[in-house]
Protein backbone atom coordinates (compact mmCIF):
# COMPACT_ATOMS: atom_id res chain seq x y z
CA UNK A 1 0.00 0.00 0.00
CA UNK A 2 1.68 3.26 -0.94
CA UNK A 3 -0.60 6.08 -2.50
CA UNK A 4 0.28 9.90 -2.87
CA UNK A 5 3.27 10.97 -5.20
CA UNK A 6 6.20 12.55 -3.36
CA UNK A 7 8.08 15.55 -5.13
CA UNK A 8 11.59 15.69 -6.01
CA UNK A 9 13.86 16.13 -2.96
CA UNK A 10 12.23 13.40 -0.64
CA UNK A 11 14.53 11.14 1.74
CA UNK A 12 12.73 8.60 3.54
CA UNK A 13 14.78 7.78 6.67
CA UNK A 14 14.98 8.10 10.24
CA UNK A 15 18.10 9.02 12.33
CA UNK A 16 20.66 6.06 11.85
CA UNK A 17 22.95 5.40 14.71
CA UNK A 18 25.93 3.04 13.42
CA UNK A 19 25.34 -0.61 14.16
CA UNK A 20 27.19 -3.11 13.40
CA UNK A 21 25.48 -5.70 11.02
CA UNK A 22 26.00 -9.25 10.74
CA UNK A 23 26.28 -9.33 6.96
CA UNK A 24 27.45 -5.62 6.31
CA UNK A 25 29.14 -2.70 7.32
CA UNK A 26 26.46 -0.65 6.25
CA UNK A 27 24.29 1.56 9.35
CA UNK A 28 21.26 -0.23 11.01
CA UNK A 29 18.03 2.00 10.00
CA UNK A 30 16.80 2.93 13.79
CA UNK A 31 12.87 4.38 14.02
CA UNK A 32 13.22 4.61 18.20
CA UNK A 33 10.58 7.34 18.79
CA UNK A 34 9.55 7.22 14.91
CA UNK A 35 5.26 7.14 15.91
CA UNK A 36 2.31 5.15 13.28
CA UNK A 37 -0.74 7.48 13.35
CA UNK A 38 -4.35 6.59 11.85
CA UNK A 39 -5.47 9.87 10.61
CA UNK A 40 -8.91 10.81 9.57
CA UNK A 41 -9.16 12.07 5.79
CA UNK A 42 -12.65 12.78 5.85
CA UNK A 43 -12.11 16.11 5.68
CA UNK A 44 -9.82 16.95 2.76
CA UNK A 45 -8.14 19.73 3.75
CA UNK A 46 -6.21 16.93 5.75
CA UNK A 47 -4.92 15.47 2.35
CA UNK A 48 -3.20 19.17 2.16
CA UNK A 49 -1.38 19.29 5.29
CA UNK A 50 -0.19 16.12 5.33
CA UNK A 51 1.36 16.04 1.79
CA UNK A 52 3.26 19.61 2.82
CA UNK A 53 4.37 17.69 5.82
CA UNK A 54 5.65 14.93 3.28
CA UNK A 55 7.61 17.38 1.15
CA UNK A 56 9.13 18.62 4.27
CA UNK A 57 10.34 15.33 5.24
CA UNK A 58 8.67 15.21 8.77
CA UNK A 59 6.43 12.18 7.98
CA UNK A 60 5.93 9.31 5.22
CA UNK A 61 2.59 7.55 4.22
CA UNK A 62 2.25 3.78 5.36
CA UNK A 63 -1.25 2.89 3.76
CA UNK A 64 -4.61 4.07 3.82
CA UNK A 65 -7.85 4.19 1.51
CA UNK A 66 -10.30 7.44 1.00
CA UNK A 67 -11.09 7.35 4.45
CA UNK A 68 -7.91 7.25 6.21
CA UNK A 69 -4.36 6.92 6.09
CA UNK A 70 -1.80 5.75 8.61
CA UNK A 71 1.36 7.84 8.85
CA UNK A 72 4.71 6.97 10.09
CA UNK A 73 6.13 10.43 12.09
CA UNK A 74 9.66 10.55 12.37
CA UNK A 75 11.18 10.53 15.22
CA UNK A 76 12.69 14.34 15.60
CA UNK A 77 9.41 14.81 13.92
CA UNK A 78 7.04 14.05 16.26
CA UNK A 79 6.79 17.81 18.37
CA UNK A 80 6.84 19.46 15.57
CA UNK A 81 3.76 17.60 13.33
CA UNK A 82 1.57 17.14 16.88
CA UNK A 83 1.90 21.28 17.17
CA UNK A 84 0.35 21.24 13.00
CA UNK A 85 -2.36 18.46 13.50
CA UNK A 86 -3.70 20.71 17.07
CA UNK A 87 -3.42 23.91 15.27
CA UNK A 88 -5.55 22.49 12.07
CA UNK A 89 -7.53 21.13 14.60
CA UNK A 90 -6.90 17.36 13.05
CA UNK A 91 -7.88 14.35 15.68
CA UNK A 92 -4.51 12.12 16.08
CA UNK A 93 -4.71 8.39 16.69
CA UNK A 94 -1.60 7.26 17.56
CA UNK A 95 -1.68 3.70 16.59
CA UNK A 96 1.99 2.68 17.50
CA UNK A 97 4.02 5.15 20.08
CA UNK A 98 7.75 3.29 19.54
CA UNK A 99 7.97 2.20 16.23
CA UNK A 100 11.46 0.37 16.73
CA UNK A 101 10.17 -1.35 19.84
CA UNK A 102 7.75 -3.14 17.31
CA UNK A 103 10.28 -3.78 14.97
CA UNK A 104 12.66 -5.60 18.03
CA UNK A 105 9.68 -7.53 18.94
CA UNK A 106 8.45 -8.73 15.96
CA UNK A 107 10.39 -11.57 14.92
CA UNK A 108 11.81 -13.15 18.01
CA UNK A 109 14.17 -16.07 17.54
CA UNK A 110 12.76 -19.47 17.68
CA UNK A 111 13.12 -21.38 20.73
CA UNK A 112 15.31 -24.25 21.10
CA UNK A 113 12.53 -26.71 20.59
CA UNK A 114 11.89 -25.38 16.99
CA UNK A 115 15.08 -25.72 16.10
CA UNK A 116 15.84 -28.84 17.08
CA UNK A 117 12.70 -30.10 14.39
CA UNK A 118 14.32 -27.51 12.31
CA UNK A 119 17.47 -29.84 11.90
CA UNK A 120 16.01 -32.69 11.56
CA UNK A 121 13.27 -32.42 8.74
CA UNK A 122 15.87 -31.22 5.26
CA UNK A 123 14.84 -27.47 5.59
CA UNK A 124 14.37 -24.75 8.04
CA UNK A 125 11.67 -23.07 7.17
CA UNK A 126 8.87 -22.60 9.74
CA UNK A 127 5.10 -20.44 10.09
CA UNK A 128 6.77 -19.22 13.90
CA UNK A 129 8.81 -16.83 12.09
CA UNK A 130 9.96 -14.37 9.08
CA UNK A 131 12.92 -16.13 7.32
CA UNK A 132 15.27 -15.20 5.69
CA UNK A 133 15.46 -16.07 1.65
CA UNK A 134 18.15 -18.39 2.10
CA UNK A 135 15.97 -20.81 4.37
CA UNK A 136 13.27 -19.77 2.03
CA UNK A 137 15.23 -21.02 -1.09
CA UNK A 138 16.32 -24.25 0.83
CA UNK A 139 12.53 -25.01 1.51
CA UNK A 140 11.60 -24.97 -1.89
CA UNK A 141 14.96 -27.00 -3.14
CA UNK A 142 14.15 -29.54 -0.55
CA UNK A 143 10.24 -30.14 -1.38
CA UNK A 144 11.91 -30.44 -5.03
CA UNK A 145 14.52 -33.17 -4.04
CA UNK A 146 11.68 -34.67 -1.79
CA UNK A 147 8.68 -34.79 -4.39
CA UNK A 148 10.45 -34.83 -7.41
CA UNK A 149 7.19 -36.40 -9.46
CA UNK A 150 5.06 -32.94 -8.54
CA UNK A 151 7.33 -30.43 -7.49
CA UNK A 152 10.15 -28.49 -9.33
CA UNK A 153 11.60 -25.11 -8.61
CA UNK A 154 13.37 -23.06 -11.48
CA UNK A 155 15.13 -20.02 -11.48
CA UNK A 156 13.44 -17.83 -14.19
CA UNK A 157 16.03 -15.09 -13.87
CA UNK A 158 18.31 -12.99 -11.55
CA UNK A 159 18.04 -9.85 -9.19
CA UNK A 160 19.90 -6.57 -9.76
CA UNK A 161 21.84 -8.09 -7.22
CA UNK A 162 21.87 -11.42 -8.15
CA UNK A 163 19.56 -13.67 -6.40
CA UNK A 164 17.84 -16.49 -8.00
CA UNK A 165 14.13 -15.80 -8.42
CA UNK A 166 12.97 -18.94 -7.47
CA UNK A 167 9.65 -20.16 -8.83
CA UNK A 168 8.50 -23.45 -7.43
CA UNK A 169 5.69 -25.50 -9.74
CA UNK A 170 3.21 -28.18 -8.48
CA UNK A 171 1.60 -30.29 -10.68
CA UNK A 172 0.61 -33.86 -11.80
CA UNK A 173 1.42 -33.35 -15.21
CA UNK A 174 -1.49 -33.67 -16.80
CA UNK A 175 -1.75 -31.95 -20.28
CA UNK A 176 -5.57 -30.42 -19.88
CA UNK A 177 -4.62 -28.44 -16.49
CA UNK A 178 -5.19 -24.99 -16.35
CA UNK A 179 -2.45 -22.71 -14.51
CA UNK A 180 -2.15 -20.37 -11.71
CA UNK A 181 0.83 -17.76 -11.01
CA UNK A 182 0.93 -16.70 -7.88
CA UNK A 183 3.76 -13.93 -6.11
CA UNK A 184 4.65 -12.42 -2.91
CA UNK A 185 7.19 -10.48 -1.46
CA UNK A 186 6.89 -7.64 -4.58
CA UNK A 187 7.33 -4.90 -1.44
CA UNK A 188 10.02 -5.55 0.38
CA UNK A 189 9.24 -4.62 4.21
CA UNK A 190 5.51 -6.39 3.53
CA UNK A 191 6.74 -10.09 4.95
CA UNK A 192 3.53 -11.66 5.97
CA UNK A 193 3.19 -11.97 2.27
CA UNK A 194 5.93 -14.30 1.12
CA UNK A 195 5.51 -16.63 4.97
CA UNK A 196 1.83 -16.82 3.08
CA UNK A 197 3.02 -18.13 -0.27
CA UNK A 198 5.47 -20.26 1.57
CA UNK A 199 3.21 -21.74 3.54
CA UNK A 200 0.27 -22.79 0.39
CA UNK A 201 3.71 -24.39 -1.06
CA UNK A 202 3.63 -26.69 2.30
CA UNK A 203 0.19 -27.69 2.38
CA UNK A 204 -0.15 -28.40 -1.31
CA UNK A 205 3.32 -30.10 -1.52
CA UNK A 206 3.37 -32.33 1.67
CA UNK A 207 0.10 -33.20 1.23
CA UNK A 208 -0.37 -33.84 -2.47
CA UNK A 209 -2.22 -36.89 -2.24
CA UNK A 210 -5.18 -36.04 -0.36
CA UNK A 211 -5.91 -32.52 -1.60
CA UNK A 212 -8.84 -32.22 -3.34
CA UNK A 213 -9.01 -32.55 -7.01
CA UNK A 214 -9.68 -29.02 -7.58
CA UNK A 215 -6.48 -28.26 -6.47
CA UNK A 216 -4.91 -31.43 -8.23
CA UNK A 217 -6.16 -30.19 -11.28
CA UNK A 218 -4.45 -26.88 -11.52
CA UNK A 219 -0.75 -26.80 -12.15
CA UNK A 220 0.68 -24.26 -9.09
CA UNK A 221 3.21 -21.71 -9.79
CA UNK A 222 4.49 -20.02 -7.02
CA UNK A 223 7.15 -17.07 -6.72
CA UNK A 224 7.23 -16.04 -3.23
CA UNK A 225 9.66 -13.45 -3.36
CA UNK A 226 9.63 -10.95 -6.08
CA UNK A 227 12.17 -8.70 -4.70
CA UNK A 228 14.98 -10.88 -2.78
CA UNK A 229 17.31 -8.02 -2.34
CA UNK A 230 14.54 -5.53 -0.79
CA UNK A 231 13.59 -8.65 1.18
CA UNK A 232 17.35 -8.72 2.40
CA UNK A 233 17.32 -5.10 3.12
CA UNK A 234 14.58 -5.24 5.10
CA UNK A 235 16.32 -7.54 7.25
CA UNK A 236 19.88 -6.50 7.20
CA UNK A 237 19.28 -2.85 7.00
CA UNK A 238 15.74 -1.06 6.92
CA UNK A 239 12.58 -2.51 8.03
CA UNK A 240 10.84 -0.29 6.29
CA UNK A 241 12.20 -0.67 2.59
CA UNK A 242 9.56 -1.09 0.04
CA UNK A 243 11.42 -1.04 -3.50
CA UNK A 244 14.43 -2.99 -5.01
CA UNK A 245 18.02 -1.87 -4.81
CA UNK A 246 19.03 -1.23 -8.05
CA UNK A 247 20.30 1.93 -8.57
CA UNK A 248 18.65 4.75 -10.19
CA UNK A 249 19.53 8.27 -12.10
CA UNK A 250 18.89 10.68 -9.57
CA UNK A 251 21.56 12.99 -9.41
CA UNK A 252 20.91 12.46 -5.08
CA UNK A 253 21.93 8.83 -5.31
CA UNK A 254 18.41 7.83 -4.36
CA UNK A 255 18.51 3.69 -4.98
CA UNK A 256 15.00 1.86 -6.06
CA UNK A 257 12.15 1.29 -8.03
CA UNK A 258 8.69 0.44 -7.12
CA UNK A 259 8.26 -3.22 -8.81
CA UNK A 260 4.90 -2.28 -8.86
CA UNK A 261 4.81 0.92 -10.97
CA UNK A 262 7.09 -0.88 -13.40
CA UNK A 263 4.68 -3.60 -15.57
CA UNK A 264 4.75 -2.41 -18.95
CA UNK A 265 0.71 -2.05 -19.01
CA UNK A 266 -0.02 1.74 -19.21
CA UNK A 267 3.11 2.20 -17.69
CA UNK A 268 3.73 5.79 -16.60
CA UNK A 269 -0.30 6.84 -15.26
CA UNK A 270 -1.60 8.19 -12.43
CA UNK A 271 -0.27 7.27 -8.98
CA UNK A 272 3.34 6.53 -10.22
CA UNK A 273 6.37 8.91 -9.76
CA UNK A 274 9.18 9.90 -12.26
CA UNK A 275 10.89 10.54 -9.45
CA UNK A 276 13.98 8.42 -8.58
CA UNK A 277 13.78 9.46 -5.21
CA UNK A 278 9.68 8.37 -4.54
CA UNK A 279 9.09 5.70 -2.54
CA UNK A 280 6.63 4.73 -5.84
CA UNK A 281 9.10 5.30 -8.62
CA UNK A 282 8.47 3.93 -11.82
CA UNK A 283 11.59 2.88 -13.24
CA UNK A 284 13.09 4.92 -16.43
CA UNK A 285 11.04 2.76 -18.76
CA UNK A 286 8.39 -0.23 -18.67
CA UNK A 287 10.23 -3.27 -17.65
CA UNK A 288 13.53 -1.38 -16.86
CA UNK A 289 13.63 -3.89 -13.49
CA UNK A 290 15.25 -7.64 -14.05
CA UNK A 291 12.24 -8.61 -11.30
CA UNK A 292 9.43 -7.46 -12.88
CA UNK A 293 10.92 -8.21 -16.50
CA UNK A 294 11.79 -12.07 -15.25
CA UNK A 295 8.37 -12.37 -14.15
CA UNK A 296 6.20 -11.20 -17.27
CA UNK A 297 9.01 -12.83 -19.89
CA UNK A 298 8.48 -16.15 -17.75
CA UNK A 299 4.42 -16.00 -17.95
CA UNK A 300 4.71 -14.47 -21.77
CA UNK A 301 6.74 -17.49 -22.59
CA UNK A 302 5.34 -20.46 -20.90
CA UNK A 303 3.24 -22.94 -22.64
CA UNK A 304 1.11 -22.87 -19.06
CA UNK A 305 -2.28 -22.11 -19.45
CA UNK A 306 -2.62 -19.53 -16.68
CA UNK A 307 -5.89 -18.39 -16.07
CA UNK A 308 -5.61 -16.97 -12.29
CA UNK A 309 -2.94 -14.84 -11.35
CA UNK A 310 -2.49 -13.19 -7.60
CA UNK A 311 -0.07 -11.30 -6.11
CA UNK A 312 -0.16 -10.90 -2.64
CA UNK A 313 0.91 -7.54 -0.65
CA UNK A 314 -0.23 -6.47 2.82
CA UNK A 315 -1.34 -4.78 4.69
CA UNK A 316 -5.51 -3.68 4.55
CA UNK A 317 -7.27 -6.35 4.08
CA UNK A 318 -8.32 -5.96 0.97
CA UNK A 319 -9.38 -8.39 -2.61
CA UNK A 320 -8.51 -6.00 -5.49
CA UNK A 321 -8.75 -6.71 -8.96
CA UNK A 322 -8.28 -4.23 -12.24
CA UNK A 323 -7.80 -1.95 -13.05
CA UNK A 324 -5.47 -0.17 -11.14
CA UNK A 325 -4.58 2.74 -13.50
CA UNK A 326 -7.41 4.37 -13.63
CA UNK A 327 -10.88 4.49 -12.41
CA UNK A 328 -12.82 1.68 -14.52
CA UNK A 329 -13.28 -1.78 -14.73
CA UNK A 330 -12.36 -4.69 -16.96
CA UNK A 331 -15.63 -6.03 -19.19
CA UNK A 332 -15.99 -9.40 -16.94
CA UNK A 333 -15.67 -7.69 -13.79
CA UNK A 334 -18.67 -8.89 -12.45
CA UNK A 335 -16.70 -12.18 -12.56
CA UNK A 336 -13.72 -10.72 -10.96
CA UNK A 337 -16.19 -9.25 -8.26
CA UNK A 338 -18.29 -12.48 -7.44
CA UNK A 339 -15.39 -14.92 -7.29
CA UNK A 340 -14.02 -11.72 -4.90
CA UNK A 341 -16.89 -11.92 -2.74
CA UNK A 342 -16.91 -15.78 -2.66
CA UNK A 343 -13.15 -16.14 -1.35
CA UNK A 344 -13.81 -13.40 1.26
CA UNK A 345 -16.42 -15.28 2.47
CA UNK A 346 -14.56 -18.11 2.92
CA UNK A 347 -11.44 -16.00 4.53
CA UNK A 348 -14.38 -14.74 7.24
CA UNK A 349 -15.66 -18.26 7.50
CA UNK A 350 -12.29 -19.01 8.63
CA UNK A 351 -12.08 -17.04 11.97
CA UNK A 352 -14.02 -13.68 11.09
CA UNK A 353 -11.81 -11.75 9.36
CA UNK A 354 -13.46 -9.33 6.85
CA UNK A 355 -12.03 -8.71 3.39
CA UNK A 356 -13.42 -5.39 1.06
CA UNK A 357 -13.38 -6.63 -2.59
CA UNK A 358 -13.62 -4.23 -5.25
CA UNK A 359 -11.32 -2.85 -7.84
CA UNK A 360 -8.05 -1.23 -6.72
CA UNK A 361 -7.96 1.73 -8.03
CA UNK A 362 -12.16 2.30 -6.68
CA UNK A 363 -11.56 1.14 -3.18
CA UNK A 364 -7.73 2.46 -2.94
CA UNK A 365 -6.44 5.06 -5.48
CA UNK A 366 -5.03 4.80 -8.90
CA UNK A 367 -1.59 3.16 -9.50
CA UNK A 368 -0.27 2.43 -12.83
CA UNK A 369 2.21 -0.56 -13.79
CA UNK A 370 1.00 -3.17 -11.50
CA UNK A 371 1.71 -6.57 -12.02
CA UNK A 372 -1.97 -7.31 -11.65
CA UNK A 373 -2.84 -4.88 -14.60
CA UNK A 374 -0.45 -6.27 -16.97
CA UNK A 375 -1.60 -10.02 -15.72
CA UNK A 376 -5.38 -8.72 -16.68
CA UNK A 377 -3.91 -7.02 -20.52
CA UNK A 378 -2.46 -10.90 -21.26
CA UNK A 379 -5.59 -12.13 -20.98
CA UNK A 380 -5.64 -14.10 -17.88
CA UNK A 381 -8.94 -13.49 -16.78
CA UNK A 382 -8.90 -13.46 -12.91
CA UNK A 383 -5.96 -11.27 -11.47
CA UNK A 384 -5.97 -9.77 -8.45
CA UNK A 385 -3.73 -8.10 -5.75
CA UNK A 386 -4.32 -9.63 -2.17
CA UNK A 387 -3.91 -7.18 0.40
CA UNK A 388 -3.27 -9.26 3.71
CA UNK A 389 -3.75 -8.87 7.34
CA UNK A 390 -3.76 -6.21 9.04
CA UNK A 391 -5.94 -3.02 8.93
CA UNK A 392 -3.38 -0.87 10.72
CA UNK A 393 -2.79 -1.99 14.08
CA UNK A 394 0.28 -3.36 13.61
CA UNK A 395 0.97 -2.73 9.62
CA UNK A 396 3.86 -4.17 8.40
CA UNK A 397 5.14 -5.50 11.51
CA UNK A 398 2.81 -7.73 11.98
CA UNK A 399 3.75 -9.80 14.98
CA UNK A 400 4.82 -13.54 13.84
CA UNK A 401 1.52 -15.21 16.27
CA UNK A 402 -0.11 -13.86 12.84
CA UNK A 403 1.72 -16.08 10.39
CA UNK A 404 -0.44 -19.38 10.97
CA UNK A 405 -4.12 -17.93 11.06
CA UNK A 406 -3.43 -15.16 8.07
CA UNK A 407 -1.85 -18.08 5.84
CA UNK A 408 -4.97 -21.02 7.02
CA UNK A 409 -7.79 -18.11 6.23
CA UNK A 410 -5.76 -17.13 2.90
CA UNK A 411 -5.71 -20.53 1.86
CA UNK A 412 -9.29 -21.01 2.46
CA UNK A 413 -9.73 -18.23 0.00
CA UNK A 414 -7.40 -19.44 -2.42
CA UNK A 415 -9.56 -22.82 -2.42
CA UNK A 416 -12.57 -21.24 -3.77
CA UNK A 417 -10.34 -19.57 -6.40
CA UNK A 418 -9.41 -23.21 -7.54
CA UNK A 419 -13.01 -24.52 -7.49
CA UNK A 420 -14.10 -22.05 -9.39
CA UNK A 421 -11.37 -23.13 -12.03
CA UNK A 422 -12.55 -26.33 -11.91
CA UNK A 423 -15.80 -25.23 -13.01
CA UNK A 424 -15.17 -23.14 -15.64
N1 LIG B 1 -0.84 -1.47 -2.45
C1 LIG B 1 -0.61 -1.87 -3.81
C2 LIG B 1 0.41 -0.92 -4.43
O1 LIG B 1 0.36 0.25 -4.17
C3 LIG B 1 -1.89 -1.88 -4.57
C4 LIG B 1 -1.74 -2.24 -5.98
C5 LIG B 1 -3.06 -2.40 -6.67
N2 LIG B 1 -2.89 -2.59 -8.07
C6 LIG B 1 -2.67 -1.60 -8.93
N3 LIG B 1 -2.43 -1.90 -10.19
N4 LIG B 1 -2.72 -0.34 -8.58
O2 LIG B 1 1.25 -1.35 -5.16
ZN1 LIG C 1 2.67 -3.90 -1.53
Amino acid sequence: IEEIDEPEGVVIDASEPILRNADSWERKVDYSGAQVWKVSTERISVLGVITRLRRRNLISTWGGNQSSIDILVKSNAVANVTRVFQRERIPIHVVIEDLQQRINEENPPLDANEIELQDRRGHRMTWKQYHRIEDIHGFMDYLAKTYPKIVSVNSIGKSHEGRDLKVLRISDGKPTNKAVFIDGGTHAREWISPATVTYFINQFAENFDVETDDIKNIDWYFLPVVNPDGYEYTHQTDRLWRKNKKPTRSARGCVGTDINRNFGYRWGGRGSSANPCSEIYRGSSAFSEPESKALSDFIKNSAANFTAYITYHSYGQYLLYPWGYENSVPADHKDLHDLGNRMAEAIKQTRGTSYQVGSSSGLLYPAAGGSDDWAKSQGIKYSYTIELSDTGRYGFILPTSFIEPVARESLNGLRVLASQLAKA
